[in-house]
């Protein structure tokens, strides 16, 4: 993509002051989608610039848009993280394409330059979460070789947990 004109789609490193404000932007929708009954509000969109523009000063994160003109129409975040079973794993936290350019295999083209930059840090394993519901990126992900290797469960707190008939406690 990178040898195409710059009016073509083409994949670039972030650049805040052309693209800050549209990445901001796409979070409505990766966020109120992925965590139902969620809004985004003002305070979520400072505290989610303040963390964009400090990934952009670490070199253990990169933030990649999908342009035309300069306007950016796709995004990834993927970072390096240590935990306390793996010393370098990478972690794409977040993958969006705006729906007029969905399904044109720009989803897997971010995930695929955000995990070549993992191999290229030496990381060889990469992670993400993602919601159940969002068949899309669950799609997206299971063809670009992601597996599930453990579930996040969560309920409700007012259903109570079943208690046997015979426990005292
Ligand atoms: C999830 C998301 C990033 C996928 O982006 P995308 O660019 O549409 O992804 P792709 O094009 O690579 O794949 C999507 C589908 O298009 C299909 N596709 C890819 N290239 C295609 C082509 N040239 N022609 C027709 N279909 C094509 C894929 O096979 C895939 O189909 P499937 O869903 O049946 O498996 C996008 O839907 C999105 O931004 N959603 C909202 C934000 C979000 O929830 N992000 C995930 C957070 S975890």
């Amino acid at each position: 993509m990178a040898a195409l004109p710059q009016s073509q789609p083409h994949l670039t490193e972030l650049r805040w002051r052309e693209h800050g404000e549209r990445v901001l932007e796409f979070q409505r929708e990766v966020y109120e989608r992925n965590f139902p009954g969620f809004h985004v509000g003002p305070a979520f969109l400072v505290d989610y610039e303040r963390q964009l523009r400090s990934a952009l000063r670490n070199t253990y994160e990169g933030l990649w848009v999908i342009e035309e003109g300069s306007r950016a129409q796709a995004f990834v975040w993927a970072a390096i993280i240590t935990t306390l079973v793996d010393e370098k794993l990478g972690y794409i936290k977040n993958v969006y394409v705006t729906p007029e350019r969905r399904h044109l295999g720009w989803g897997a083209v971010l995930t695929r330059h955000a995990e070549d930059w993992m191999r290229r840090l030496g990381v060889f394993k990469s992670a993400l979460d993602v919601t159940v519901e969002n068949e899309t990126a669950v799609s997206l992900y299971a063809r670009c070789g992601y597996h599930v290797q453990r579930y996040r469960m969560e309920k409700d707190l007012q259903a109570p947990c079943p208690q046997p008939e015979e426990e005292e406690l």
